[in-house]
């Protein structure tokens, strides 16, 4: 197994406000890994600042991606290098086709420009697989698009740009249960050897289909305990009230407990 992603003692603010608190994660080609957590503590935060968004400043710790330091790459760089995200709200953009935006982003992170027939051909073989209508290649993206086909849709897009290491923040969420099924079945798919998958989410349901190698409880800004497939299950029936959020060792703390 060979490294993909080492994060050490990472720290990212958002506006001044500290988010993730030394946050340590090395994910390994062929692996799948999986982050819950409660709302807020953090795990967004994390999934933009693997992909470099520059509204979350990393203010401490490193980010590495296939061997070399990426921590204040521009987030086109980390697309071409192999990183990708789907968003937990994705945008909606009037007058591009998914398949002109599509073959442009192929384009781009592949470095390689896209003939017509031949990505047609690649996007109605991947959109087969996926169970998409043939003519939803030709609509605008995410516009008027259901909650279900715009998750596939991101689906369709990691499918198609084929990247090293696919973060999905809670593609999961607001799905029915046959587009979950379609969705993890999608991931199943895409899913190789030589690639990881980062997957965000709140519940089960996505995992179904999908084996995780490690299940990362994140709270608070940190990491606070790494299992395997059985954790979600604890999760699942306990919630996270067990994980409670490390409390900051103030001057002023530490003076009452002398006292
Ligand atoms: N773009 C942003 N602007 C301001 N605050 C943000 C932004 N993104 C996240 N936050 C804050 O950072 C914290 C963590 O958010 P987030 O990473 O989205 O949590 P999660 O995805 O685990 O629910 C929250 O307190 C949230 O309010
Ligand atoms: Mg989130």
């Amino acid at each position: 197994m060979s490294e993909l992603l080492k994060i050490e003692n990472l720290k990212t603010q958002v506006e001044d406000k500290a988010i993730l608190k030394g946050l340590n994660l090395t994910i390994n080609r062929g692996e799948i890994h999986v982050v819950m957590g409660p709302n807020g503590a953090g795990k967004s935060t994390l999934a933009n600042s693997i992909m470099g968004n520059p509204r979350y400043e990393v203010t401490e710790g490193s980010i590495w991606f296939d061997g070399e330091e990426i921590t204040e790459e521009a987030v086109d760089e980390r697309a071409r290098r192999g990183i990708f995200m789907s968003f937990q709200s994705p945008l909606e953009i009037q007058g591009i086709t998914v398949e002109n935006f599509l073959r442009t982003a192929k384009s781009t992170v592949s470095g390689e420009p896209q003939k017509a027939l031949a990505f047609r051909k690649l996007l109605k073989e991947k959109m087969d697989e996926l169970g998409m209508d043939a003519s939803y290649a030709g609509r605008y993206l995410n516009d008027g698009f259901s909650g279900g086909e715009k998750k596939k849709n991101e689906i369709l897009q990691m499918s198609i740009l084929e990247p090293k290491l696919a973060i999905l923040d809670e593609t999961d969420s607001g799905l029915d249960v046959d587009a979950v099924k379609i969705v993890s079945e999608g991931v199943g798919k895409f899913f190789r050897e030589d690639n990881a998958i980062l997957v965000i989410t709140h519940h089960n349901k996505i995992l179904n289909n999908l084996k995780p190698d490690f299940v990362h409880i994140l709270v608070d800004g940190r990491i606070v305990e790494t299992g395997g497939p059985e954790l979600v299950e604890v999760i699942e029936r306990d919630g996270f009230g067990r994980y409670k959020p490390e409390e900051e060792e103030t001057e002023w703390k530490k003076e009452i407990k002398l006292m």
